[in-house]
């Protein structure tokens, strides 16, 4: 099969590495990829937004399945533009991928089919979201409605940071368009937990729990990033647990979109939190998240390429996944800055003394040379029988790699967000 994997981030590099595996896989591509996905894949200088050159692209090239792997095409609907030209893509369409691209919509499908979240209220209108948090116990949390990069969502402990996160959405639109409306929350406290499953619109497979890490700093500190690192398991589930996320959570969120005639075809990304009063959603994603896929892909014993076309035949339920047991961990090493302003072009050295998978996510080839390209630079994983030796050869990994103003958290894996060390 010839295959095109649109994206470029350290996630692509784990599909691209975990696709290669496939023996049906005989020619890989990746637009735009990057200097890593480059060493497997050869890379298309197109931008993954650039709807109308990938689909010319695609049908050019006549891809056997062109795999959409970021949240902004899902969105805008290249799935559905690739599928009316001919070409078999692998993704939610855009009217499901909204459970990412839409809060709001996300939130009242939650509410209509009575899976646990946080309560909430949605606003188009500023002066109504300022009397109404006027009338809340803080702390609160400020949404964008819309995809804002992770940014999107203020904690407020105060009604006056709260009240700034609400006019910086709506009335300077800090977010352009994303923050016309906003959805005010309650503020859950608890452990967090990621659960990636592959959905067929009708069958919903759980994977391997992972935990991402998304603050700059180490202990939780800085600002929110797209993730500094993840681990798998993301937690120690009892069966019952399981089953209880699966009958509250999984099934029913796919049900929903199926009922709404929105059937959801590809991954589906559960960012949960595990409450005083069980698990609650905290938002879905699209899409594989980056750093988790890069944590739970190398552990899939399973051909990637017949779970896709399970999901894409409705046959997902005959499929059983298998995974590597133990736990793994990979580590963000990210450019000094990032998530703010940054400097890129350093020379990138250590790599190939790692000894470990190295995920490439903001960088590329200059003559013979890898350079930075980006905020998160690189992915550094490692699997091991015990969480404690997966982290310490992540994390040997990382001590071999050097690059001008390199930032990493020291301690993914050994705290738990949202939740006590
Ligand atoms: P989101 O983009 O919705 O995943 O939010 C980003 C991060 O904000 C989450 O990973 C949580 O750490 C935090 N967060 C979002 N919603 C809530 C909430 N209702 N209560 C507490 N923390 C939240
Ligand atoms: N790691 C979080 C995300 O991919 O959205």
């Amino acid at each position: 099969m010839k295959v095109l994997v649109v994206g470029g981030g350290g996630r692509e590099h784990a599909i691209c590495w975990k696709l290669k595996q496939s023996p049906r896989v005989t020619e890989l591509f990746c637009a735009p990829g990057n200097g890593g996905i480059a060493e497997i894949a050869t890379c298309v200088p197109i931008s993954a937004i650039a709807l109308d050159e990938m689909v010319d692209y695609a049908v050019k090239e006549k891809f056997d399945l062109v795999f959409v792997a970021p949240d902004d095409p899902l969105a805008l609907g290249l799935v559905d533009r690739l599928e009316k030209a001919g070409v078999r893509a692998y993704g939610p369409h855009a009217n499901a991928a909204i459970i990412e691209a839409s809060k709001s919509f996300s939130k009242n499908l939650m509410k209509k089919y009575g899976i646990p979240t946080a309560n909430y209220e949605i606003f188009s209108d500023k002066q109504l979201a300022l009397d109404y948090l006027d009338k809340q116990d803080m702390p609160i949390v400020i949404k964008a409605d819309g995809l804002a990069l992770g940014k999107g969502v203020i904690i407020a402990a105060t009604k006056e940071e709260a009240g700034n996160a609400v006019i910086s959405m709506m009335e300077d639109q800090k977010f352009g368009n994303a923050g016309k409306t906003v959805v005010i929350e309650e503020c859950m406290s608890g452990p967090e937990l990621t659960v990636l499953a592959f959905s067929d619109g009708i069958t919903v497979l759980p994977m391997i729990s992972s935990r991402d890490h998304k603050r700059a700093f180490d202990r939780d500190l800085g600002k929110n990033t797209g993730g500094m690192g993840a681990v798998t398991p993301g937690a120690d589930l009892s069966p019952q647990e399981e089953k209880y996320m699966f009958d509250a959570i999984f099934l029913p969120t796919i049900q929903a979109l199926s009922a709404e005639g929105r059937p959801f075809i590809g991954v589906i990304y559960f960012g949960l939190m595990l409450t005083a009063t069980g698990p609650r959603v905290i938002e879905y994603n699209a899409r594989f998240g980056d750093p988790e896929a890069q944590a739970v892909l190398p552990r899939l014993n399973n051909d990637l390429m017949d779970i896709i076309d399970a999901c894409m035949n409705q046959t997902l339920d005959q499929v059983q996944l298998s995974w590597k047991p133990g736990a793994s961990c990979c580590v963000v090493m990210a450019s000094g800055g990032y998530p703010d302003a940054y400097q890129t072009g350093y020379e990138i050295t250590g790599i190939q003394d790692t000894g470990r998978i190295v995920f490439h996510a903001g960088t590329k080839i200059v003559g013979q040379k890898v350079v930075t390209s980006g905020g998160r630079v690189l992915c550094v994983y490692a699997d091991a029988p015990s969480m404690e030796e997966a982290i310490d050869s992540a994390y040997a990994g990382v001590s071999r790699i050097s690059f001008k103003d390199m930032h990493f958290r020291r301690d993914i894996g050994r705290t738990l967000p949202g939740g006590k060390d």
